[in-house]
């Protein structure tokens, strides 16, 4: 391991992000711990040893950025003993897309995209010192539209896009940047996107509308078993670990199940990817009342 022992990881009160900082903390690094709210810092104070550090860091608010960012470069002589900063927060945002209302894009797209680049901002010049390394979770989803996720796939589109590029132009710098893209991984993101799914199934129905109940019922039920045969959050720890101290790290790195697929599906055409998603959401055999609907709608 090089001699930059300091991380800072967005999004660590549960899931990738908690799996990460204890990983992270266990193999000696010191961990500055991204929380919003105060038991979930206590909850890893409990498990980590004292070097981890909690810090309150909401992605969406620039001035807990900017006060998280001054407490790492304070610990770590400016910087310099920084080896890599870690975006992992995101949130889930699920229902039609059509119907979810602007100010629910705005949100999902203020921590999945414009929370990652106001952190990695704001440790330019902490990271330059260091020559840390930029490590962002993105996700096998940035690689197809899926039907029922399409904003939370733009949101991870578009860090995709932020995180080549800044590899290409910080390049000439030292600073190595990888993304990483998990498939399925058991984490609390799908019950809370279970959660956004009914939110937004209710606000159609409050609109007066037909509910589209034969979409939403199969959205739901392929939520429930993707999360059944989703991978460990550790499975992710380990690879942001490698990231973070290969000597030549990944460009990116695909984890968990389905994450290789995923990566595939950029490369087959159009009608395909439609023919998948559409025996996923009108299979043949459905009911002739939800047809009925549907046609309605
Ligand atoms: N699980 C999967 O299958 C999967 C697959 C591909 C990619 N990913 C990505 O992996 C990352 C981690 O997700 P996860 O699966 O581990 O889910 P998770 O357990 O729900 O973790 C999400 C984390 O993001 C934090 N967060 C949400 N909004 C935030 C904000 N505004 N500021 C700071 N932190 C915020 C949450 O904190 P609070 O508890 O305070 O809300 C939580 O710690 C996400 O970027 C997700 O998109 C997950």
């Amino acid at each position: 391991m090089s001699e930059a022992r300091s991380v800072l990881i967005s999004g660590t009160s549960s899931g990738i992000g908690r799996a990460t900082a204890l990983l992270l903390d266990q193999a000696g690094y010191r961990v500055f711990a991204g929380y919003r709210r105060e038991a979930d810092a206590e909850s890893l104070r409990a498990e980590a040893s004292d070097r981890l550090t909690p810090v309150r860091l909401d992605v969406t608010d620039s001035g807990q950025i900017a006060e998280a960012v001054a407490e790492v470069q304070d610990s770590t002589d400016g910087g310099r003993t920084l080896a890599a900063i870690v975006g992992n927060a995101g949130a889930p945002l699920a229902g039609r897309t059509a119907d979810i209302s602007l100010d629910d894009v705005r949100a999902v797209f203020e921590v999945n995209l414009f929370g990652h680049l106001g952190l990695i901002q704001a440790c330019m010049p902490i990271l330059r010192r260091g020559r840390g390394r930029i490590v962002g979770i993105s996700s096998g989803a940035a690689n197809i539209s899926l039907p029922f996720l399409a904003h939370y796939c733009a949101t991870k589109v578009g860090l995709n896009f932020v995180l080549h590029a800044l590899r290409r132009e910080l390049r000439q710098e030292g600073i190595r940047v990888s993304l990483i893209e998990p498939g399925l991984i058991d984490t609390p993101i799908w019950d809370r996107g279970l959660r956004s799914l009914d939110h937004h199934e209710a606000a159609v129905e409050e609109h007066g509308r037909v509910t589209v109940a034969d979409q939403f019922f199969r959205a739901r039920r392929l939520s429930a078993m993707a999360n059944v045969r989703a991978s460990p959050p550790s499975s992710v720890a380990r690879v942001v670990r490698k990231a973070i101290e290969a000597r030549r790290p990944r460009r990116r790195y695909s984890v968990g199940r389905l994450s290789l697929l995923a990566r595939t599906v950029p490369l087959s055409p159009l009608w395909t990817q439609d023919l998948v998603t559409r025996l996923i959401l009108e299979p043949p055999w459905r009911s002739r009342a939800a047809s009925r609907d549907l046609n309605h709608r």
